[in-house]
């Protein structure tokens, strides 16, 4: 994709915490994410798996702007980020709802904030309502909704603004099965029409292989990117049954080997005769 544009850049991040000291007083110094460096281009669905705690979460929220990273810099369109602003959509772990704003009001706030009108506030927040399965539920505040339907509140206030970029962490986690294919499905529909930027985070192999131009592997202590996997099976994907391919299983495969520490079967062809070995970069060297 080196032709491509590149839309958000993420230079030699490293990333520490202060933490309490188990024993005495003062804190020691964490290293959460170390050498993390990713170029995502314009209109890219990336997706970024690892082991729990590897720094998925802490490099969302720095793109979000809700974090800094303690060296090196983040930038959107070559613009440094400095702070959370309606250019990105974002769907994060433990990022609530407004508790004291019902599922439309929750919906429509980023509509309200870019200064739309009410009426037509009122119909986009009811489209992605409808969107997210949620119509006959506009009028309930947060504690009234189950976790996976807050959730589905949140995937449709990230996207009523329509923000270039979407940063979304785990955002199918608390749904169920069902559910998760329609959400997945109708992301890559959405996706398909805007052309917008998405770095999504999930635990699932299968969820982003489905939905990626691109996977990021990441290892842990410290957090960093160890490979990067092209997914080079054919679009769109919400047709047929692609999950089912041999193809897929063979991807599927290599990035949880990845995962393993593992370094995969180098010599094995996709359909098309492609070796996938040349599939899978290294991470990008900035
Ligand atoms: N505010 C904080 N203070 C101290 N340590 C933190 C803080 N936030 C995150 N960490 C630590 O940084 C590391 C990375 O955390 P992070 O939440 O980014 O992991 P993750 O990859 O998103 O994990 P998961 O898959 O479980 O969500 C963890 O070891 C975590 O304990
Ligand atoms: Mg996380």
């Amino acid at each position: 994709m080196s032709n491509e544009v590149v839309k958000i850049v993420a230079r030699n991040i490293d990333k520490r915490f202060h933490v309490r000291r188990t024993e005495g007083k003062g804190t020691n110094e964490f290293l959460a994410v170390k050498d993390f460096n990713l170029e995502v281009y314009q209109g890219e669905f990336i997706s970024l798996v690892g082991p729990s705690g590897c720094g998925k979460s802490t490099f969302l929220d720095m793109l979000a702007g809700l974090n800094h990273p303690t060296s090196g810099e983040i930038r959107i369109d070559d613009k440094l980020i400095t702070g959370p602003a309606l250019d990105r959509g974002i769907v994060l772990q433990g990022y609530a709802l407004f508790p004291w704003r019902t599922v439309r009001e929750n919906v429509s706030f980023g509509l309200e904030i870019k200064g739309i009108g009410k009426e037509q506030r009122r119909s986009i927040s009811q489209d992605f309502i409808n969107l997210v399965g949620l119509q006959g539920f506009e009028d309930r505040y947060p504690y009234e909704l189950s976790g996976g339907m807050k959730q589905r509140v949140a995937i449709a206030r990230a996207l009523a603004y329509d923000p270039e970029v979407l940063l979304m962490d785990e955002p199918f986690a608390a749904v169920d099965a069902q559910t998760r294919e329609v959400l997945q499905d109708e992301l890559l529909r959405i996706w398909e029409e805007t052309h917008k930027t998405i770095v999504f985070v999930t635990h699932s192999i299968d969820e982003a292989v489905f939905l990626s131009d691109r996977v990021a592997v990441m290892t842990t202590n410290p957090g960093t990117i160890k490979e990067i996997v092209n997914i080079k099976l054919p679009r769109p994907r919400r047709v047929g049954d692609i999950r089912s391919s041999s193809d897929f299983s063979w991807i599927r495969h290599k990035v949880w080997e990845l995962l393993q520490n593992g370094h995969g079967e180098p010599e094995k062809k996709i359909a098309g005769g492609q070796n996938l070995a040349a599939e899978i970069s290294p991470t990008v060297a900035l």
